[in-house]
């Protein structure tokens, strides 16, 4: 892809603190942060909605056709807007990211999203976060990170963030749901989750954010000196 922007990706599995870090990663270098996995899980959001059952590839199919998903920003800040509706706050919750799990499989709600995701890149400097950027959606992106950590680590973080907002959660339970939206997004056949071969990968397991935000900025230093 012919393109004067810098771009950024961050591929990992649910949970290993991409998000937190690519935030951290635009505000420092004036970039603009996009959350791909936001555009899958409003998609999924509609899906819900519409009481669509994830199987169902042809009710999935036909209703892609009235989707229309964009992306704002407020401050700094994406905001997903489905249909000209703004749903930033209804989708981050276990059943809209296991829907989007289940329906981010299909070629038909893929395609869509990636298109979006290109033009986005194209225009400006971006860090964008998700499954299949590093492989699919920016395969020259200037900077490709694989970004992981343990399943219980993962579980942990998220189970402390549960129970600081009051949740009522089992550790054991969020760590197996880890394990199989890994396994779905691991083994999809269109653009599963895996690591460019030029993508560098960090294991965040017993890094705080710091240290990750500091490790990325090195590799990105490094690889603008050598442009
Ligand atoms: O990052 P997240 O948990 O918000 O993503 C929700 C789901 O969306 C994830 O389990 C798989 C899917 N997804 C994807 O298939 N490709 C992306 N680039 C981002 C997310």
């Amino acid at each position: 892809m012919n393109t004067n922007t810098i771009n950024i990706a961050i591929d990992g599995p649910a949970g290993a603190g991409k998000s937190t870090i690519a935030k951290r990663l635009a505000k420092k270098l004036g970039y603009i942060y996009v959350d791909t996995g936001a555009m899958y899980r409003a998609m999924a959001y509609y899906f819900l909605q519409k009481g669509i059952e994830s199987s169902d590839e042809a009710a999935i199919a036909n209703a892609c056709k009235d989707v229309d998903v964009t992306i704002a920003y407020e401050g700094n800040e994406q905001q997903v807007i489905l249909n000209g509706e703004n749903i930033t706050g209804f989708i981050r919750t276990e059943q809209v990211g296991n829907m989007a799990s289940a329906t981010s499989v299909y070629p038909v709600v893929r395609t869509k999203l990636v298109e979006l995701q290109r033009q986005l890149a194209k225009k400006e400097n971006v860090i964008m976060d998700g499954r299949d950027i590093g492989t699919c959606v920016l395969p020259d992106a200037n900077v490709k990170i694989y970004l992981t950590a343990s399943s219980r680590t993962r579980a942990l973080r998220r189970y402390e963030e549960l129970k600081a907002k009051g949740e009522d959660c089992e550790l054991d339970v969020i760590e197996k749901d880890i394990i199989d939206r890994d396994y779905r997004d691991m083994h999809r056949e269109t653009s599963p989750l895996k690591q460019a071969e030029d993508a560098v990968l960090l294991d965040s397991s017993d890094l705080n954010i710091d240290e990750v935000v500091d490790a990325i900025m090195k590799i990105y230093e490094g690889k603008m000196e050598k442009e």
